[in-house]
């Protein structure tokens, strides 16, 4: 009987048997078959080396006469960079091998000699390496640093999963703006103008109001003309939204996410910091609780540091960078100036205070700023709950609120005070990693002037 239960079976027991280099501990002593490539290879004398990647890590393998089958080392000399092969060998240890552990050559199967590769280990410029994308993510580096994204990924779920947080769908494809007009990518749906969700927002508090917590994870995205380290055309936010939750409950939530990353990143993927050469001391480091400043104190800070701006202005770069060095870990920037934020921050006049009616000089928002000059990666705060502020705040903003309609019903219907926040990935993982452009945290950036590949 070939029923679907055995075929799952079958295909799970022949996935245990694979050799995978990264569990080259369990199989120590073992005859095994590295399927893989050519990393590089070398010759001294009697003894060839074949350094292999098999998407799991590096190892190197030692073909030599006497334990090796002549025809494989016959066909070591005809390997090129990045060819297909399947390794036969004993596997021992050897801690100057990448990995800890080699491969004892027995017999070689090429499966085909690749042509000339493009992208060998000498320098080359970022504008070749980035048309070469799709095989660049193969080099070390890139390799290490998608692992870590996909690693960081893996722990948000685990934590709203531990946390009974409900996962909830935003649409991409949304009638209007959460995030203001000036960077819509605008598409044509049908008979009528779209637009690519600049953050799935204003969805998530549906959601924070049928389950209490949510949060959304997906793709979002801006038509950001500016070409920095940190902007992305397209990028990941991960949205939690919550009912009854204030802007300090909002912050303690973003502090312990935060936390759980960054040790998560630790325990499981250090080998992959090691290669990126990340300083780990400096990410133990990071635990709660981080500096919460308020947006008068941090112009303060700034103009102690040589780098003031005007009240009421945003901060740039030069700013977060200051910012950082002042603190050295993650720092909470709060109560912002309501003229800078989006329509649906709630309002106070008093730094610290409840939301005051009046002249809403204060957004209860809070941003984080990560250190060593990454800048923001969270962007988040309470949302207003009233609906007639709400109306004159869509108004202000020059939204007509008849595209808000559903999200005011949020307030007519039950409404209550409400938090969340957004954590760009892209630049968390930047952040984590220590690359130094967000083009090297996801498989294929989007950018001013990048479409492809
Ligand atoms: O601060 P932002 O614009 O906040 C929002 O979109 C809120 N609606 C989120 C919420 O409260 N649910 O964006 C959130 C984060 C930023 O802190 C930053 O990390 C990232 O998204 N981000 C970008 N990352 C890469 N490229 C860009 N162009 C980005 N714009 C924002
Ligand atoms: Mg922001």
């Amino acid at each position: 009987m070939d029923t679907a239960n055995e075929k799952t079976a079958h295909a799970e027991s022949s996935m245990h048997k694979r050799f995978y280099i990264e569990d080259a501990a369990k199989w120590d002593g073992q005859v095994v078959t590295v399927k893989g490539w050519v990393y590089h290879k070398r010759s001294s004398g009697k003894i060839k080396f074949l350094v292999l990647r098999d998407g799991s890590g590096l190892m190197q393998s030692i073909f030599f006469q006497g334990e090796t089958q002549p025809e494989a080392l016959a066909a070591f000399e005809h390997l090129t960079q990045e060819s297909s092969v399947e390794v036969t060998g004993r596997l021992r240890k050897e801690p100057r091998s990448p990995g800890g552990y080699e491969l004892g050559v027995i017999s070689l199967k090429t499966l085909q000699i690749a042509e000339a590769y493009p992208i060998s280990p000498k320098e080359h410029g970022v504008e070749f390496l980035m048309e070469n994308r799709h095989l660049w993510i193969r080099s070390q580096r890139q390799w290490a640093a998608l692992r870590i994204r996909s690693e960081i990924i893996r722990a948000i779920h685990e934590f709203f999963e531990k946390q009974k947080f409900v996962r909830f769908d935003a649409p991409i494809l949304t009638p209007s703006a959460c995030e203001g007009t000036s960077n819509l990518f605008g598409t044509q749906y049908f008979d009528e103008k779209a637009y690519l969700s600049q953050s799935g927002q204003l969805y998530g508090e549906v959601g924070a109001m049928a389950f209490g917590k949510v949060y959304v994870y997906g793709p979002t995205f801006r038509a950001e003309k500016s070409k920095t380290r940190k902007h992305l055309t397209e990028f990941w936010m991960i949205e939690p939204e919550v009912a009854f939750a204030d802007l300090n409950d909002n912050m303690e939530l973003a502090e312990k996410f935060i936390e759980w990353i960054v040790q998560s990143v630790l325990a499981n993927r250090a080998p992959e910091l090691k290669i990126l050469e990340r300083d780990m001391k400096e990410l133990e480091a990071i635990r709660g609780p981080f500096p919460r400043v308020s947006y008068d104190e941090a112009i303060r800070i700034l103009e102690r540091r040589g780098v003031a701006i005007p009240w009421g202005e945003d901060l740039g770069a030069p700013h977060e960078t200051a910012l950082g060095d002042e603190f050295g870990k993650p720092v909470f920037l709060h109560h912002m100036p309501s003229q800078i934020k989006a329509f649906y921050f709630k309002q106070s006049d008093i730094v610290g205070g409840p939301g005051v009616e009046g002249t809403g000089r204060y957004a209860l928002g809070c941003d984080l700023i990560a250190p060593l000059g990454y800048g923001e990666i969270i962007g988040g705060g309470q949302r207003e709950e009233d609906v007639n502020v709400l109306k004159r705040r869509i108004a202000e903003h020059g939204l007509k609120e008849e595209d808000y309609s559903w999200y005011l019903d949020l307030r007519r219907y039950g409404s209550v005070p409400h938090s969340g926040f957004g954590l760009g990935l892209e630049r968390t993982v930047a952040w984590l990693t220590g690359v130094d452009h967000v083009r090297e945290t996801i498989p294929f950036p989007r950018m001013l002037n990048t479409l492809r590949p």
